[in-house]
């Protein structure tokens, strides 16, 4: 049934220096991807006319859910058919495969899970509110709703390792979707409310002596309140309060997806992750999803799943930065607490394009992925696919080049329009392409976002990719002025450089910087020289 498309071995999670890279098909590999819509994947008459518009877009890596409700509609009887729908199809357009776990929780909620387990309340009891109203949200407190989800992934796991074990189509995959508890910080259920009165697991404790040093501070903060105590319940360590009641979900929660996560690898050995839905500024627990793997609670899931590989952020908010700094902690060399940046969803907007360069040149980033990928009308002509034919094509030279620190990643906009940065020995500066007020959108109240990937090659020898920049080097040696020898355009084909236009005179404003025009998105090359 399946082509022969990039045979190898199964895809592992390596840390290479302090940096993360997966290994696809023995070769490092970024995901250039982008998420499906929810229910884009239940239907494979729907999908048909999609894989043409991914292709178009330049995916490499398509995210996509698998629905526990539809592969066991009745208990202990599994339909693979959509599952082997995407391996096909991801494999005949040469793309790989993220699954989405849809088990458990989907967006806090248990809508996924299937009709015989919904409707059998006293066998699968359910999260309830503070005030004792059952939610449609099985509580983590219960082993029948554990097993069944362990049973059903395992399945899964299975199936992916018969079917697809030797294209390595799927190359991670995700532990339900968004955890996290609502309306309330934490559930009440029966269950739940005698664990709380329970001590605080020894795992958690000696986990939180372990890195006391370099806990988020919000876990910290609580703990330090209440004199730093090594035993007792969770109001006791933590204090009272609604925070406790998140910590306390955070870790059932990290404790349930790493059981599930667990079975799974036992049968095939898949990097796996866990995504957030990330907690609006200034809100408190239960009013956003409480206890998934959000910043402030990630020592949790770090100390209650160890065996998941990452924490992902969904990131639908504005500050792309603030929120990708919190997820990338690739430089703590401890495996236990380290994290790569990997995005699973982004929203699908004007920007993402800069977005892109920017997180893979500035941090260790493994995957970006607009949510709801399928839902544009011109994936011809979408920006985010233009970003991605360039960074397909400078994939290897990314992962080649950061872990010995000589890439950087630039992201620039009207308020933040200079960006400056030492590679080597010149001091490189990034401008918004409209700081040279050459265009008559320059004098517009907002301005596109503009971004770009910077990679040295050589002492004096950069690749500069992105949109809408202007780039300037100079010498950091005393006395020294920088010049350039050549700047070229061009293209790799099969990781071999073809040099197109050389970029002089207008182009390079008589050698005096480096340009790609807003709307436009290329790679060139650049050799400097000192004098
Ligand atoms: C985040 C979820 O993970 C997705 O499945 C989807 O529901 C989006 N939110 C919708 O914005």
């Amino acid at each position: 049934m399946l082509n022969t498309y990039a045979q190898g071995h199964i895809t592992k999670l390596i840390r290479n220096g302090n940096y993360f890279q997966f290994i696809v098909d023995d070769k490092p590999y970024l995901i250039f991807g982008g998420e499906l819509g929810n229910s884009s994947a239940s239907s494979s008459e729907y999908m048909r006319p999609i894989w043409p518009k991914l292709k178009a877009m330049n995916l490499n890596t398509v995210i996509a859910p698998v629905y526990w409700e539809l592969m066991e509609p009745i208990e202990g009887k599994f339909d693979f058919s959509l599952v082997d729908s995407l391996l096909k199809n991801a494999c005949l357009n040469k793309m790989k495969l993220v699954l989405l776990w849809f088990g458990t929780w989907k967006n806090s909620m248990s809508c996924y899970a299937p009709a015989w387990i919904k409707t059998d309340e006293k066998r699968f009891p359910r999260s309830e509110d503070v005030n004792g109203i059952k939610q449609e949200i099985m509580t983590p407190f219960d082993r029948n709703i554990l097993e069944s989800d362990k049973r059903a992934f395992v399945k899964l796991m299975k199936h992916i390792k018969q079917t697809d074990n030797k294209q390595n189509t799927v190359i991670t995959v995700q532990v339900e979707n968004e955890i996290g508890m609502l309306p309330s910080a934490r559930t009440h259920d029966e269950a739940a409310n005698k664990v709380f009165e329970q001590a605080v697991p020894l795992q958690l404790i000696n986990y939180l002596i372990k890195h006391k040093g370099a806990l988020e501070p919000g876990v910290r903060s609580l703990w330090e309140k209440n004199g730093f105590k090594t035993a007792g319940s969770w109001e006791d360590i933590f204090g009272k309060g609604l925070f406790t009641d998140e910590i306390f979900m955070a870790w059932y929660y990290a404790k349930y997806a790493n059981e599930i996560a667990a079975a799974g690898k036992a049968v095939y050995d898949l990097p796996m992750y866990v995504n957030a839905a990330l907690n609006r500024p200034g809100w408190k627990p239960g009013l956003y999803p409480s206890g998934g793997p959000i910043p402030h609670v990630m020592d949790i899931w770090k100390a209650g799943a160890p065996v998941l590989d990452m924490m992902a952020p969904d990131i639908y908010f504005p500050d792309f930065e603030h929120w990708a700094n919190l997820y990338d902690r690739h430089e703590l060399e401890d495996r236990e607490v380290a994290n790569p940046l990997f995005i699973p969803e982004i929203r699908f907007e004007k920007g993402d394009d800069a977005k892109a360069f920017f997180a893979f040149g500035n941090y260790n980033c493994l995957s970006f992925s607009p949510f709801s990928i399928q839902s544009t009308d011109h994936p011809q002509t979408e920006p985010i696919g233009k970003t991605y034919s360039i960074l397909q094509q400078i994939s290897n030279l990314i992962t080649t080049y950061q872990p010995r620190r000589q890439v950087a990643g630039f992201l620039l906009s009207k308020d933040s329009s200079t960006t400056t940065d030492t590679m080597a020995n010149y001091r490189v500066t990034v401008k918004h392409d409209y700081t040279l007020g050459w265009s008559a959108a320059a004098k517009k109240d907002t301005w596109p976002l503009s971004g770009c990937i910077v990679i040295q090659v050589a002492p004096d020898e950069f690749y500069v990719a992105g949109t809408g920049v202007v780039i300037t080097f100079q010498s950091v040696v005393p006395g020294k002025r920088a010049g350039f020898l050549r700047i070229d355009e061009g293209k790799f084909e099969n990781k071999k450089w073809i040099a197109g236009r050389r970029m002089n005179g207008d182009q390079d404003h008589q050698g005096r910087h480096v340009r790609i025009p807003a709307d436009d998105y290329g790679i060139q090359r650049v050799k400097l020289y000192q004098y």
